[in-house]
C-alpha cells in the first residue's frame, strides 16, 4: 500500500472513531477535547503528513482533513451541550413517574342513552332492529303519510317547530315520521324501533321541554294482530320493570293508529312519590300504541289486503326521570358535568 492510501484511511479511522465517542461526565469530555481538538490532537498531526502525499491528490487529503476538523469541533460541541444539560436538570423528564396516578376521570353515558339502550336491547332480542332516520323531516313523513293532513285537527296536538322560510321543512313532533321513511322503501316483513330525539313547541318547565327522545316501534307482516302488540307490549314491560309489571291498554286516540291505546304499567302506591307520580292511580301512563291505520300502509304503498301491522311510540326522558329519580326535565338538557358524572359506571 502506498502511503497516500495509508494517510487517507486514517483520517477515515478517526472520522469512524470520534462518531461514536461518549462522554459521561467532565473528565471524559476533557479526555476527547485533547485527544481530536487540543493543541496537540492527532488530527493536527496528520497536517503534517500532508508533505507525503502524492501531489495530485494533495488538495483532496487537505479537504478531507478539514472535513475531519470541523466534525470533531461539532462532536465536542454536542457532548458538551449533553453534559451541560445534565447538570442543569434539562433533560429530566418534567414529570415525577414515581408520584401515585391521580383520579381518573372516566366518561359517564347520559341517563337518556343508558335508558335508550336498555329498550333497544329488550327489542333487538325479538328480532327488531334499530332505524335511525332524519330529524329535520318534510310535511309529508311527519303528518301526511302519517294520516294527518293539513286540516286535521290532531296536527294541533303537536305544535310544529317549522324551518324558517318553508311551510314544507320542520323538526320532526315524533319518531312516527320514521314508520313513512321506513314503509316507503322497505318490503314487509318489516320490524323495526326508531330511537331519536323530537321537537316540539312547548314552553320549556320542569315538567316538560322543547325536545325529547321518543322510540318508535313498527311491526308490519301478514296476519298481525292486536294479539301480537298486547303480546309485545307484556313483554317489554316485564324485561323492562320487572318479571311480575302488569300492563293495562286504555283505548285512545291517535290519527295513524286504528284501534289506538294508551299503555299503563303498574307502579304501585306505597309511598307519597307514588301517589305523586301516578297522581294516586298507581298506574304509569308509558307509551302510545294500536295498529297501523290502512290508510297509512295505503300512503305508504303497503297493501293493506295483504298486510297488517302494529306500531308503538314512547318518550324516553320520563322513564329515565322515574330511574333516576331525576326531578326537573331541564338537567337533562343542561350538560352541567355535576348532574353527568354521577351516572359514571352505569351502562
Ligand atoms: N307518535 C305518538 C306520539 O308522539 C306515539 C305513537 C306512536 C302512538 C305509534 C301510536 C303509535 O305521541
Amino acid at each position: 500500500m502506498n502511503m497516500s492510501a495509508e494517510l487517507f484511511g486514517q483520517i477515515d479511522q478517526i472520522m469512524q472513531a470520534l462518531k461514536q465517542e461518549k462522554a459521561e461526565n467532565e473528565q471524559q469530555l476533557e479526555a476527547f477535547r485533547i485527544r481530536y481538538v487540543g493543541s496537540k490532537n492527532i488530527i493536527k498531526a496528520l497536517f503534517g503528513e500532508i508533505k507525503n502525499v502524492e501531489n495530485d491528490r494533495k488538495k483532496e487529503f487537505g479537504q478531507r482533513l478539514n472535513e475531519l476538523k470541523q466534525a470533531a469541533e461539532n462532536r465536542f460541541e454536542e457532548l458538551k451541550t449533553l453534559i451541560e444539560n445534565a447538570q442543569s436538570g434539562n433533560n429530566k423528564p418534567d414529570i415525577d413517574l414515581t408520584a401515585p396516578a391521580g383520579d381518573l376521570k372516566t366518561g359517564a353515558r347520559h341517563p337518556v342513552s343508558i335508558v335508550m339502550q336498555r329498550i333497544i336491547r329488550i327489542f333487538e332480542r325479538i328480532g327488531f332492529s334499530v332505524a335511525e332516520e332524519r330529524e329535520i323531516e318534510d310535511d309529508w313523513h311527519n303528518f301526511t303519510a302519517m294520516n294527518t293532513p293539513e286540516d286535521h285537527p290532531a296536527r294541533d296536538m303537536q305544535d310544529t317547530f317549522y324551518l324558517k322560510d318553508s311551510s314544507n321543512l320542520l323538526l320532526r313532533t315524533h319518531t312516527s315520521s320514521v314508520q313513512a321513511r321506513v314503509m316507503t322503501t322497505q318490503k314487509p316483513p318489516i320490524r323495526i324501533i326508531a330511537p331519536g330525539r323530537v321537537y316540539r313547541n312547548e314552553t320549556i318547565s320542569s315538567r316538560s321541554h322543547c325536545q325529547f327522545h321518543q322510540i318508535e316501534g313498527l311491526y308490519i307482516d301478514k296476519k298481525v294482530s292486536f294479539a301480537d302488540l298486547k303480546q309485545t307490549l307484556l313483554y317489554f314491560a316485564r324485561e323492562m320493570y320487572g318479571p311480575d309489571t302488569e300492563i293495562r291498554l286504555r283505548p285512545s286516540y291517535f290519527p295513524f293508529t286504528e284501534p289506538s291505546a294508551e299503555m299503563d304499567v303498574y307502579w304501585g302506591l306505597k309511598n307519597e312519590d307514588d301517589y305523586r307520580i301516578t297522581k294516586g292511580t298507581g298506574w304509569l301512563e308509558i307509551l302510545g300504541c294500536g295498529m297501523v291505520d290502512p290508510q297509512v300502509l295505503l300512503n305508504c304503498g303497503i297493501d293493506p289486503e295483504e298486510y297488517s301491522g302494529f306500531a308503538f311510540g314512547m318518550g324516553i326522558e320520563r322513564q329515565a326521570m322515574l330511574q333516576y329519580k331525576i326531578t326537573d326535565i331541564r338537567q337533562i338538557f343542561e350538560n352541567d358535568l355535576r348532574f353527568l358524572r354521577q351516572f359514571s359506571g352505569i351502562i
